[in-house]
């Protein structure tokens, strides 16, 4: 309850100092902890309490892992991290999209880099949930592939897992890293900063929704190659719907919240038929309701991750959204999330599904607009 007047609160101040209000807050690490339904799995030989993460972007220098946790999460990721500080784009650089319930950022990976992250991560005594670590490239890198190797063996000490971004929109030239060859290194580079950490945990790599069929399957082929541990999908995209209405919809940057929804959900579908039993697989984008993650599950996540719902629902979403996956698998018949996963391969049934359940639950649900 407290946490629902935060989002009213924070969305009268700009959108990058209402983030910056929103980890301050966090950070603070007070506040009542709401009661989530138990909803315990296993994923890449980690123990979840609950499939549902924050993704990376929100909590970009770990300043507020422990508060993250207090919303509910079972996983937080931070990041993402680069090796050395940098400033990100110019600002204004995040824009609102209200009338879409989506937005736009450039940010550019700003952060205060490695060390700065190391530091707040060694002083988190308790983990209450799954940390993971996130990380990138500097913009100015003479050697962008030797960052991701830098980067892991610096922060792995710290994690449960990690992620190599290689699809941010606002680094130029990161993107590129999805091309086949260059894959290849970027992950050798996150395997041997593992291996230089000493610490063996799962390496996950998180993929743009921009992606043709093939493209997906060389990626993921590549991942299973190299024993990649599991694939995120979504980042943010760089398409712009037609229908988006609100007047910062053609900024440039990465759309996330409410239009990425369906295409993200439809790109996690190929994923997760391409890879499911040899790569977790972790579904993120526009998700701010239960019935939009449990969608998620049904066409084969094993984890599902939200950051933009935050910014339009407030910070009680994430508790909101597991007492009604719990519903929904209850509803279904299924017992424990691992059953539900991959139930509903088709994307466009998974969302009708989920839709009519939430429905006949007698949830307040607005008809979506999906855009593909
Ligand atoms: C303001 C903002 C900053 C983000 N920064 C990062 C980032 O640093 N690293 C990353 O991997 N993803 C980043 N993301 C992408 C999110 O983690 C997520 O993949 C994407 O927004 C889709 O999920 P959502 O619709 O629930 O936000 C960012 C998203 C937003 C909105």
């Amino acid at each position: 309850m407290m946490w629902r007047a935060f989002a009213p609160l924070a969305r009268l101040l700009p959108a990058e100092a209402a983030h910056w209000a929103a980890v301050q807050t966090l950070r603070l690490n007070i506040g009542p902890k709401p009661d989530v339904p138990s909803m315990p799995l296993t994923v890449a030989g980690i123990r979840f309490d609950n499939p549902l993460g924050l993704a990376a972007g929100f909590d970009k220098n770990a300043e507020c892992f422990s508060g993250a946790t207090r919303l509910g999460f079972g996983h937080v990721e931070i990041g993402t991290v680069t090796p050395l500080p940098q400033p990100g784009n110019p600002r204004p650089r995040v824009f609102r999209l209200p009338v879409d319930q989506g937005v736009i950022n450039r940010y550019g990976f700003n952060g205060n880099g490695m060390e700065h992250a190391a530091r707040n991560l060694a002083a988190v005594n308790q983990r209450p949930a799954v940390l993971g670590v996130n990380v990138g490239a500097n913009k100015t890198s003479a050697d962008p592939i030797e960052d991701y190797h830098v980067a892991v063996a610096r922060l792995a000490t710290f994690a449960d897992y990690v992620t190599l971004n290689i699809s941010s929109p606002n680094t130029p030239g990161l993107r590129d890293l999805q091309a086949d060859q260059l894959l290849q290194h970027v992950l050798l580079a996150g395997r041997s900063g593992l291996a230089d950490s000493g610490k063996k945990i799962p390496l996950f790599l998180k993929m743009a929704p921009d992606l043709q069929t093939t493209e997906i399957r060389k990626i993921i082929a590549c991942c299973v190659d190299h024993n990649v541990d599991g694939i995120i999908a979504t980042n943010t995209t760089v398409a712009r719907p037609e229908e988006l209405s609100s007047p910062d919809a053609d900024e440039r940057g990465g759309l996330s919240g409410a239009p990425l929804f369906a295409m993200s959900t439809a790109i996690l579908a190929e994923v997760a038929a391409l890879a499911k039993g040899q790569l977790a697989v972790i579904g993120v984008g526009g998700v701010a309701s239960g019935w939009q993650a449990y969608a998620k599950l049904l066409v084969g996540a094993d984890l599902v991750q939200l950051y933009t719902g935050l910014a339009f629902n407030g910070l009680d979403l994430p508790a909101s959204i597991l007492s009604e996956m719990k519903l929904f698998m209850e509803f279904d018949g299924y017992g424990d999330v691992a059953s539900a996963s991959g139930q509903i391969p088709d994307a466009r049934e998974a969302i009708s599904h989920a839709f009519h359940l939430a429905q006949s639950a007698g949830l307040q649900v607005a008809d979506p607009k999906l855009y593909w």
